[in-house]
């Protein structure tokens, strides 16, 4: 296992380029199972979970590889296998994103049930609802989720869970509607742009999609669905990460190719903290102008506070003047961080369902441990804002959601090196 070393306490400065959207690759990659013929998906970024995606789709009879431009190309060559492993599924709950197209194009699908995980728990019960609600039958055998159609059926499905719109799930009930007889309606759909981008790639495919960006999705379906070339939207997450380091380690920091539309609630929560971000045509810059302010953040589905920038953002207001309050209203424990920022001096007590994190004028460089993807991004942005000497253990979970990452903030001036655990 690999660790990073940081020698913090730099104001970071410069350009970065944001890369393509982890979360709606993965989506779109499933999405070419429908497909007759190639499908070529660019701006994918090289990421522990898109090879895991990508080894999945190989054993489902889909040859997906990187070609030399790094676009990975896809053609179904072989319909017959419709199991997504255990041995696969279980490094990444994503994979779940399979068993839509599979049971669309198949009527068959054997997807091991995925995990939780530290985040929170991660049911998938409106996946299912979603299919059964098109006609699927569904049964769980030894761990796995078998799934089976002769023929799905358009149908109207509200689809909100106790917290809101789910991500994955909006994605497994639209791509399955494309090839359903008849017109689907989708009521309380995730808003999420990855859903907006999955939807553009389904309808250059040749399906009939209206509303996807909205809480109502309608899909009328199509009897085939063909190859094609299409480009993943940039990360909005990675943006938002860069930004926060700016903004905690007093650095002006450019994100090349981010996009302010998919960023407003992060814009407005790091503006409400006294922190500049200026909006340029070719992307986003943070120009921080002292310590952060304190502001109150509460997650939400999109268009809200994205979940997976709150542990990012708890790092900015560890070192702002001030007190704060987090409340993460999609993954209600998602607060693994906040121990381990403790250990670098912050003040971050849980109050019931939130944090209160009181700012302190600095943090100090301390051994400490990775948990989940977007708790160990935040564990970085404290180590580069913190005095002395940062060592993060386990950053395998930033492999799977950040390319590049410590060439990327060298780049902007980090001490940061990646050594074997
Ligand atoms: C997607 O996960 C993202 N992952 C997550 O990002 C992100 O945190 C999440 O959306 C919320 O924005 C990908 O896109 C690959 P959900 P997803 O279904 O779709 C509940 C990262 O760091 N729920 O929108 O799995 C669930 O418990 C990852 O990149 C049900 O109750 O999340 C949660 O409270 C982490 N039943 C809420 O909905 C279900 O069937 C939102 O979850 C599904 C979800």
């Amino acid at each position: 296992m690999d660790r990073f070393v940081i020698e913090g306490g730099t104001p970071l400065s410069g350009e970065v380029e944001v890369g393509g959207s982890k979360n709606a690759s993965l989506p779109a990659l499933a999405a070419c199972l429908l497909a007759e013929g190639e499908s070529s998906i660019g701006n994918v970024p090289f990421l522990k979970d898109v090879e895991t995606l990508r080894r999945i789709l190989e054993q489902l009879g889909m040859k997906a590889r990187r070609d030399s431009e790094g676009r990975i190309t896809c053609r179904v060559e072989d319909e017959e296998p419709v199991t997504a492993p255990y041995e696969l599924v279980k490094t990444m709950r994503a994979s779940i994103c399979v068993l839509g197209p599979l049971v669309a194009k198949r009527g068959r699908a054997r997807v091991s049930q995925p995990g939780g995980c530290v985040i929170g728990p991660r049911p998938i019960d409106l996946h299912l609802k979603g299919l059964v609600a098109l006609g699927a039958e569904i049964r769980v055998e030894k761990g796995y989720i078998v799934a089976e159609a002769d023929r799905l059926v358009g149908t109207r499905i509200y689809l909100g869970g106790p917290n809101g719109p789910t991500v994955l799930g909006t994605a497994t009930t639209m791509t399955a509607a494309t090839l359903a007889d008849g017109e689907t309606v989708i009521e309380h759909a995730a808003c999420e742009p990855e859903i907006e981008d999955l939807a553009e790639l389904l309808v250059k495919m040749g399906a009939s999609i209206e509303g996807a960006g909205t809480h109502r999705i309608r899909v009328r379906g199509v009897r085939t669905l063909r190859g094609v070339r299409h480009d993943v939207i940039p990360d909005r997450i990675e943006a938002a990460t860069f930004l926060m380091a700016g903004a905690a380690t007093g650095g002006e920091i450019l994100a090349r190719g981010a996009v302010a539309d998919h960023l407003d609630a992060v814009l407005d929560g790091l503006r409400a903290a006294a922190v500049n971000i200026i909006e340029e045509p070719n992307g986003l810059r943070v120009r921080p102008d002292g310590r952060p302010g304190p502001v109150d953040v509460t997650t939400m589905p999109y268009p809200g506070f994205p979940t997976d920038v709150q542990a990012q953002m708890t790092a900015v207001l560890a070192v702002a003047d001030c007190e704060s309050t987090v409340t993460d209203k999609v993954f209600p424990d998602r607060f693994m961080h906040t121990d381990e920022l403790n250990r670098m001096g912050a003040k971050i007590a849980r109050e019931g369902a939130s944090i209160r994190v009181h700012g302190v004028e600095a943090l100090e460089g301390a051994e400490v441990q990775a948990s989940d993807l977007r708790a160990s991004a935040a564990l970085v942005i404290a180590g580069l804002a913190a005095r002395g000497e940062t060592t993060i253990h386990r950053i395998y979970h930033l492999d799977r959601g950040y390319e590049k990452l410590e060439w990327k903030l060298q780049r902007l001036g980090a001490d940061i090196r990646r050594e074997s655990d």
